[in-house]
């Protein structure tokens, strides 16, 4: 992946980094860190704890941390490129269970495993990693944009939270 990435950016500086240890950074340095559905995947309240704890310590006074991710309603519902109907046990699903999903615009159809967590969850996680959310957003599409959506125009499937350190 990192190979793929310096070849389409050369000017890019990619880094791979062992879980949640952040010490090649200058702390309190970033402007911003996005986070692009990695918490779909970080299994426990733990390990969530401590990487964002590390990212938060990365942060600006004014800095900020969007953390895109799943909104529990997309493991329920059928999208114009992924589809649930499969796991109907996704909807008995709590915080910390596994729930699968289909990427229905790849080759590849395994289902993707990933790690349920409520809106309340994040709440609980971000107040236990010293982070405050300053705006969530949950974006529908729009009936008139060029494209089959299912649910999209009106269930979220992901959740957009701008973080600061608290
Ligand atoms: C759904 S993918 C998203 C990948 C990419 N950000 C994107 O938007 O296409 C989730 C990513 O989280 C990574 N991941 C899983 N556990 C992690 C952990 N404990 N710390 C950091 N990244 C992790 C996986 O390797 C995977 O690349």
């Amino acid at each position: 992946m990192l190979k793929k990435a310096r070849r389409l950016d050369s000017k890019g500086d990619y880094r791979l980094i062992e879980e949640s240890d952040f010490s090649q950074f200058k702390p309190k340095a970033f402007d911003l860190v996005l986070s692009a559905f990695t918490f779909d995947n970080i299994p426990t309240m733990k390990k969530k704890v401590m990487a964002l704890n590390g990212i938060r310590n990365l942060l600006k006074a004014q800095g900020r941390m969007v953390n895109l991710v799943s909104s529990p309603e997309i493991y329920t519902h059928e999208w114009a490129s992924f589809s649930t109907k499969d796991f109907p046990e996704n909807k008995y699903a709590k915080s910390g269970d596994a729930v699968r999903i289909i990427q229905t615009d790849t080759a590849d159809k395994r289902p993707v495993v990933d790690i349920l967590w409520t809106h309340e969850y994040y709440l609980e996680t971000y107040k236990k990693a010293g982070l405050v959310i300053v705006e969530t957003y949950k974006p529908l599409a729009k009936p008139r944009e060029p494209y089959r959506w299912i649910n999209e125009t009106r269930i979220a499937p992901w959740t957009i939270h701008v973080l600061r350190s608290g």
